[in-house]
């Protein structure tokens, strides 16, 4: 992406000498999440004008004031230049949101119930509130991850509930965005996927990423922006561009807990599972990416979306078992963690623990379904001491997690500590005297969760190290 020339086949517009399309479009967004929000600032930093509307007043009132309801890279600038450009506006009015509107994008949540199945009442809501306000033909585009054939009773919902009678068209454009770096996924996709009924949403969704697939636009984070391969636009009917989106999650969750799953076998017969990732992945059928053993898969995304799957799965009639497995996997690596302690320390009641990072992942402050968690509770009902701390998510943490110490710093979470363990890669991990951190423990014990540090450097430090799978 990013050769700043040739235009879109089917779009109309002319592209401006500033590389901004002339020819902005008027866009709607339900929901300011993280989806919404990063959609919303990153369309209208490619040239087209977005209001998003979010029913939660404080947080509509902080963005109005610039305030980041959640930390995410670049998101900040994004949206407080958009905002002074006019360009992005936020308001709790869904009909106001809506009026001008060409497209009104759907990007509420859709968390799991307790069954697994994904909880669809906020789209149904949004869905019948559309219906009811909408005057003039929309396209009504789902965004949010939900089960494939949800578009059906969108599309059944907006009919049920239209007094006015002006039909609206509905499509699917799942986002493949990953927290930490959802605005670079979002100027530099691998690809973009539609789902349509028609022509029309066909057109209008074309034009709408005209400036990334042509790369006509000044990319905010990179510049110069060196990347010139156009990015593939794959239009398809609305089940399939739904079933894409779940099945990228529940694929990339898969190849997880399958190198963890070689972790331990991996172990048991003295490979190292860094060096067996590496040569599965020069394989280019299967990709290197996403083979990093360690404490498992979190986030608000792969185990709910996993769940959602296997759950439409079975209400359609199959049996989606290899994936129930990949969930099984995953859960047991806070298990084999404590193992693995306690074969270093013995009985861990009254050992004091530090874990360095609670975010689910590196570079973002949310700890849903935090590995760091699992691994902390089984900690804690063991009997140990647990002393944390986080570059970014102490604040998220804190309400959702008691009977552990907050520490200021790296230092203060290993102070007096049997055992370090690594739950999250922060880089900042890397900076920290290790010398010191050994110093200050009772014994220097690093279980290394993620495979951050080398081995041998930290043995060398003077660390019994132990990582995942090596
Ligand atoms: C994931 C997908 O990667 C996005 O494409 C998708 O859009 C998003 O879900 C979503 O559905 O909204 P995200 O949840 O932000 O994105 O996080 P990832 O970077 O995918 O990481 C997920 C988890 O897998 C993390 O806990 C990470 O530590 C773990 N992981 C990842 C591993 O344990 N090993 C790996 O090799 C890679």
């Amino acid at each position: 992406m990013h050769a700043h020339s040739g235009a879109s086949g089917t779009s109309k517009d002319a592209v401006s000498a500033v590389g901004r399309r002339e020819n902005k479009m008027e866009l709607c967004i339900v929901g300011a999440g993280h989806v919404g929000l990063v959609t919303g600032a990153c369309l209208a930093e490619i040239g087209h004008r977005a209001v998003c509307v979010d029913d939660d007043r404080q947080k509509v009132a902080g963005l109005l004031a610039g305030q980041m309801p959640f930390f995410e890279p670049h998101l900040e600038t994004l949206v407080r230049q958009n905002h002074a450009r006019k360009r992005l506006l936020f308001t709790e009015s869904l009909e106001g949101g809506i009026e001008q509107a060409d497209i009104i994008f759907i990007c509420v949540g859709t968390p799991s119930l307790s069954n697994g199945e994904a909880d669809l009442s906020a789209v149904e809501q949004v869905a019948r509130r559309i219906a009811e306000t909408v005057r003039t033909e929309k396209l009504v585009v789902e965004k949010s991850t939900v089960p494939v054939q949800t578009a059906r009773w969108v599309e059944r919902t907006l009919a049920m509930y239209n007094g006015g009678g002006s039909k609206c068209e509905v499509a699917s454009n799942p986002e493949f965005l990953r927290e930490g770096s959802a605005v670079e996924d979002f100027m530099h996709p691998d690809r973009i996927v539609i789902g349509v009924a028609g022509d029309r949403g066909e057109k209008l969704l074309r034009e709408v990423y005209a400036p990334i697939t042509d790369g006509a636009f000044s990319c905010p984070i990179h510049h110069p922006c060196t990347n010139d391969q156009s990015v593939p636009l794959l239009v398809t009917d609305i089940q399939s561009a739904e079933l894409i989106k779940h099945a990228s999650n529940a694929f990339l969750s898969m190849k997880i807990s399958f190198i963890n799953a070689l972790a331990d076998l991996c172990e048991r017969a003295g490979a190292d599972v860094t060096a067996v990732a590496e040569g599965l992945g020069l394989d280019r059928r299967i990709g290197r990416s996403f083979l990093n053993a360690g404490i498992g898969f979190g986030g608000y995304c792969f185990p709910k979306d996993l769940q959602a799957l296997v759950n439409i799965a079975e209400k359609l009639g199959c049996n989606f078992a290899l994936l129930r497995e990949v969930e099984r996997v995953n859960q047991s690596r806070a298990a084999v963690v404590l193992r693995k302690l306690k074969d270093r320390i013995w009985l861990l009641r009254g050992k004091r623990i530090g874990v360095w990072g609670l975010a689910f992942k590196p570079n973002t402050d949310d700890v849903r379904e935090a590995p760091a968690f699992r691994i902390i509770d089984g900690l804690l009902q063991e009997g140990a001491e647990v002393q944390v701390y986080d570059p970014k998510a102490m604040d998220s943490a804190r309400p959702k997690l008691t009977g552990v110490t907050f520490c200021e710093d790296p230092y203060q979470a290993a102070a007096g500590a049997e055992a370090l363990v690594l739950a999250t890669e922060w880089e900042e991990f890397k900076a920290v005297d290790l010398s010191k951190v050994k110093a200050l423990m009772t014994w220097p014990l690093l279980l290394d969760g993620r495979n951050f540090f080398d081995k041998e450097a930290m043995q060398e430090v003077g660390f019994e190290y132990i990582g995942m799978g090596r």
